[in-house]
């Protein structure tokens, strides 16, 4: 049954970015550059074929995260048979679930830093995140992973997309291109979220299984439009989280020589990875579920 629904104000909302249409507008762009860049949304490991029996029940997929409900969408164009629901701790991005294609059944609020409710744990083949970056705390993404886990069904995959900030390099146009911020900044990314090139071992200690994670680097010709993308993300946080402080005066000023930078011919380039990994019985007893088929 499709539902839009809110689980009321008990919800913290720590979110670092905007949710206003700028921001929607950054993720919706987004979103077909990563589909350039990855060539797929469901990792191809992952099964996602009709089955071949009748009474088999349709495919359930979720979204974790959901956004702008983007990457809903087109999954649930490409995939007809499949249901699908999306979650975030806020909906505010999201379309009217009416305008959505039909086989999104709901669109829901829920901290992913909360253990999921009773009637989703064990409903999806499939549940996918992306771009957790600044959700992550502490560099752990353990707590998370256990939580999405908890929605899973024994064989159901964890697919979660990501931005290697701390394998970020320079792309010039010739080697003498002045890159004195980008470099400064490299530095500072070098750094950060050193936890997404372990996320497999992540998944793996978290008691899931088939563990692997894929590493895609833009294509050239998409280069400049993603940095352009992480200026905008940059120039959001600092009128957002950091407004009115010295460090959001700062990262302005580092958006504004950066982007002269990038005049000349460079821009800081972030590999996106990918990492997929399969929950068997055992791996959901570990966070405390069993089986919940939920009839149709
Ligand atoms: C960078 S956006 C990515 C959105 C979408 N996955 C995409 O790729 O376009 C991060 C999303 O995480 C959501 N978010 C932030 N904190 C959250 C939390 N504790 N639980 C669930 N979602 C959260 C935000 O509302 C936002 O929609």
């Amino acid at each position: 049954m499709a539902e839009v629904s809110s689980e009321g104000p008990g919800l913290t909302d720590c979110y670092s970015l905007g949710r206003d249409y700028a921001a929607a507008t950054r993720l919706n762009g987004q979103y077909y550059m990563w589909k350039e860049t990855l060539g797929f949304d469901v990792h191809p490991d992952i099964p996602t074929a009709p089955s071949e029996t009748p009474d088999q029940p349709p495919i359930q997929i979720a979204d974790v995260a959901c956004g702008t409900a983007i990457w809903l969408r087109c999954v649930a164009q490409n995939l007809h048979h499949a249901r699908l629901d999306g979650f975030d701790i806020s909906l505010a991005q999201c379309p009217p679930l009416q305008w959505l294609p039909q086989n999104i059944r709901s669109l829901r609020e829920w901290d992913l830093y909360q253990e999921p409710p009773m009637e989703l744990r064990g409903r999806y083949d499939v549940v996918h995140a992306r771009l957790l970056f600044v959700v992550v705390r502490d560099g752990d993404p353990r707590p998370v992973i256990r939580n999405m886990m908890m929605l899973l069904k024994p064989g159901g995959y964890l697919q979660w997309d990501e931005l290697d900030v701390a394998h970020s390099f320079i792309l010039k146009v010739k080697e003498d291109v002045p890159t004195i911020k980008m470099e400064e900044t490299l530095q500072m990314l070098s750094q950060a979220g050193r936890w997404v090139a372990k996320l497999a071992e992540a998944m793996e200690q978290c008691g899931l299984v088939d563990a692997r994670i894929s590493s895609f680097v833009e294509k050239t010709e998409l280069a400049k439009a993603f940095f352009d993308i992480n200026l905008t993300k940059d120039m959001e946080t600092s009128e957002t989280k950091l407004r009115g402080t010295a460090d959001g005066e700062a990262l302005q000023r580092s958006v504004k020589l950066m982007h002269a930078e990038s005049e000349k011919g460079a821009v800081i380039c972030t590999p996106k990875v990918v990492c997929i990994a399969r929950a068997s019985e055992q791996s959901l007893q570990r966070v405390g579920n069993g089986p919940n088929p939920v009839a149709e």
